[in-house]
């Protein structure tokens, strides 16, 4: 049997429970005798719209060299179909394992039952499904997007405690129908919730995009923002730091900046947010890893050696704010 790292014998004691721990890619490395495995993992990656979604993919495809995981790899660009066809392609290879990060939440039953049917255990990394189906698949690893977005929501009514009258926001929403943007959304207005200052004016998606970010802050921006009129906006949250970005482009290039006329939020906490959070152009990044390539490996080894695993695992993050001195933020990878 193959020797399990030291982070996952730990989830193996709470194996029924569900774990919180700081994902990076930093543990101690692989079983000696990993290299020598045979087992097969099929990733169903949902497509490359993020910097985000890049190191995602690298850090599962490190992590299966590592292990000495074969990894069948596919991107799906966005569309559903197309992950659905890649998981079909698993199932008739007989795969080990399949994994994927669902592009949305609902529509996956049918093929959810054919890989049951076909005793393949499936993991959901990264997003979340709705399912009315039991035992679909064995464990999410991943991101509490709800808690992200109430961190994003405490912040803001920090910032704002002394205001007096309405906080005028735009939301710039993920892809719709995905978990991160409901999750995002829902724990933002709940926080938000019970101060009637903060009316949420205005809330369109920008599908986790730096280019449609851009499109839809110019949108946002003609119907919102009246300079002759005083502030039409006083906060962008942003679902994710590529949209954050590509409006910071848009506002400059109105004259508008973006950090001080308007308090900007985002999440992911990318290198060049962190360099923007530096120079003061947003106000707030809340952290949400792409890092669970080693955990990822560590669970399909697990399982094919007919172990048990958590049903879920929640990495572990922080938030960044413009309080924090410079010199304290992380040195990033992407
Ligand atoms: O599902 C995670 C989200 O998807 C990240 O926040 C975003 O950048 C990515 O595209």
């Amino acid at each position: 049997m193959k020797k399990i790292a030291p982070l996952f014998i730990a989830a193996l004691a709470l194996s029924f429970g569900v774990l919180y721990y700081t994902a990076l890619d930093t543990s101690p490395g692989p079983p000696e005798d990993a290299l020598e495995s045979k087992i097969v993992l099929g990733f169903a990656q949902l497509g490359a719209e993020s910097e985000w979604r890049s190191a995602s993919s690298e850090s599962v495809q490190r992590a299966a060299r590592m292990y000495g995981v074969e990894l069948m790899f596919e991107n799906a660009q966005q569309k559903q179909e197309n992950q659905i066809k890649a998981i079909r392609s698993f199932i008739a290879h007989r795969v080990d394992v399949i994994a994927f990060a669902p592009v949305v939440e609902s529509g996956w039953d049918n093929v959810l039952a054919e890989a049951h049917d076909a005793g393949i255990p499936v993991i959901l990394v990264d997003r979340k499904i709705e399912t009315d189906l039991e035992d679909m698949y064995v464990s999410f690893l991943g991101s509490d997007f709800l808690e992200e977005g109430r961190k994003a929501g405490r912040w803001l009514r920090s910032k704002f405690s002394d205001w007096e009258g309405d906080v005028r926001i735009v939301e710039l929403r993920g892809t719709e129908g995905a978990s991160p943007t409901k999750g995002r959304d829902e724990g933002f207005r709940e926080i938000l919730s019970d101060d009637r200052r903060f009316r949420i004016v205005s809330s369109l998606s920008g599908d986790f995009m730096r280019s449609k970010g851009r499109e839809t802050m110019e949108q946002i921006l003609s119907e919102y923002y009246d300079p002759s009129r005083g502030r039409g906006i006083d906060v962008i949250f942003a679902h994710n730091d590529d949209m954050a970005l590509g409006a910071i482009e848009v506002l400059e290039s109105h004259g508008i900046k973006p950090g001080q006329d308007v308090v900007m939020i985002s999440v992911d906490a990318q290198r060049s947010a962190l360099e923007a959070l530096k120079e003061g152009k947003l106000n707030c990044v809340v952290e949400c890893t792409p890092y669970v390539g080693e955990q990822l490996m560590q669970l399909v080894t697990a399982l094919v050696s007919g172990e048990e695993i958590p049903s879920a695992i929640y990495s572990e993050e922080t938030i960044f704010t413009e309080d924090d001195p410079p010199e304290s933020l992380p040195e990033r990878e992407y």
